[in-house]
């Protein structure tokens, strides 16, 4: 046993069980046993910050003493995984380029409702809805009287932080093209470290937002264009997948896109949108 596993408390089989109820409970993971080590090694972090020395006890305050919730979201910071890219799964981004982004300008300019509504649903440290806000520029200006509205959303607040301040590390900004760097990100040196800092005119086209994707009822009052929900889904179980689908699907116009992980699916047999090619549907 190393070190720092001889200091940890013991997480029980029980302890576990009800850490792993109440995280699917508040946020829909579905945590694995084989998940058991990492849930311990995260949450040991949290009884270390807030003093208390068993599970047992860090579950009763969790649940039952912390009244404000806080400790609830930093419990679901310290789960949830994050991992994300500039331009991940890019054929994603082929299709607006090429299909969704020409055909939908068309169609508005024509309607004169020059409005683009997008939700970045789990948009975790903001790579994917920035790499929206670049796409979407490349069709569309806003000095031309064109209103881009995307909505970023995610649970972990931690994540959402980093998302909102928009700055990033040379090795993450790798995958965007050089042309789109110079227009839409500063550079800046810290201690002789190079960051790239979204510009102003991007971040003003996102709003962050803490959302739960288990909320009962989602709160939007006006349909998206097309909504981004890739890679957490896989967190879920079925059942929570449909329910979350079937919202998501209140949530868009007829014709409206929904674009998933590539690893992730849509039952065809209980799903009400129509396949359009890997990981991307229509209403
Ligand atoms: C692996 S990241 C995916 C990020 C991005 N969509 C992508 O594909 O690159 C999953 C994100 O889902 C968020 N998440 C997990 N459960 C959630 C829930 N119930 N509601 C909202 N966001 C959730 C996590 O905080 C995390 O930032």
């Amino acid at each position: 046993m190393d070190k720092e596993n001889a200091m940890q408390p013991i997480l029980s089989n029980r302890e576990f069980e009800l850490f792993r109820n109440l995280i699917y409970k508040t946020c829909g993971i579905n945590l694995a046993p084989s998940k058991k080590e990492l849930v311990k090694s995260r949450l040991s972090k949290r009884l270390t910050h807030t003093g208390i020395n068993s599970f047992e006890e860090y579950y009763r305050f969790v649940t039952k003493i912390d009244k404000s919730g806080q400790e609830m979201i930093h419990l679901l910071d310290s789960i949830s995984t994050n991992k994300t890219d500039f331009f991940r799964e890019k054929k994603h981004f082929e299709f607006l380029n090429t299909k969704l982004l020409p055909e939908l300008i068309t169609k508005k300019e024509k309607d004169r409702n020059k409005k683009l509504r997008i939700w970045c649903a789990a948009s975790s440290s903001g790579e994917e809805p920035y790499t929206l806000a670049m796409t979407v520029l490349n069709h569309v200006n806003p000095e031309n009287g064109w209103d881009i509205k995307i909505l970023a959303t995610d649970i972990s607040t931690k994540i959402l932080q980093k998302a909102i301040s928009g700055v990033y590390k040379k090795e993450t900004v790798r995958d965007v093209p050089l042309r789109l760097l110079a227009s839409h990100f500063a550079r800046v040196s810290v201690n002789n470290s190079t960051y790239y800092k979204a510009r102003d005119h991007l971040k003003q086209l996102i709003t962050y937002r803490r959302f739960n994707l288990m909320t009962p009822e989602f709160p939007f009052k006006n349909p998206f264009d097309f909504i981004f929900c890739r890679n957490v889904m896989i967190y879920f179980d079925p059942e929570t997948q449909q329910r979350l689908v079937s919202k998501f699907y209140d949530c868009l116009p007829k014709g409206g896109y929904l674009f998933i992980g590539h690893s992730e699916t849509l039952s065809r047999r209980v799903s009400k949108f129509n396949y359009i090619q890997p990981a991307l549907y229509q209403k």
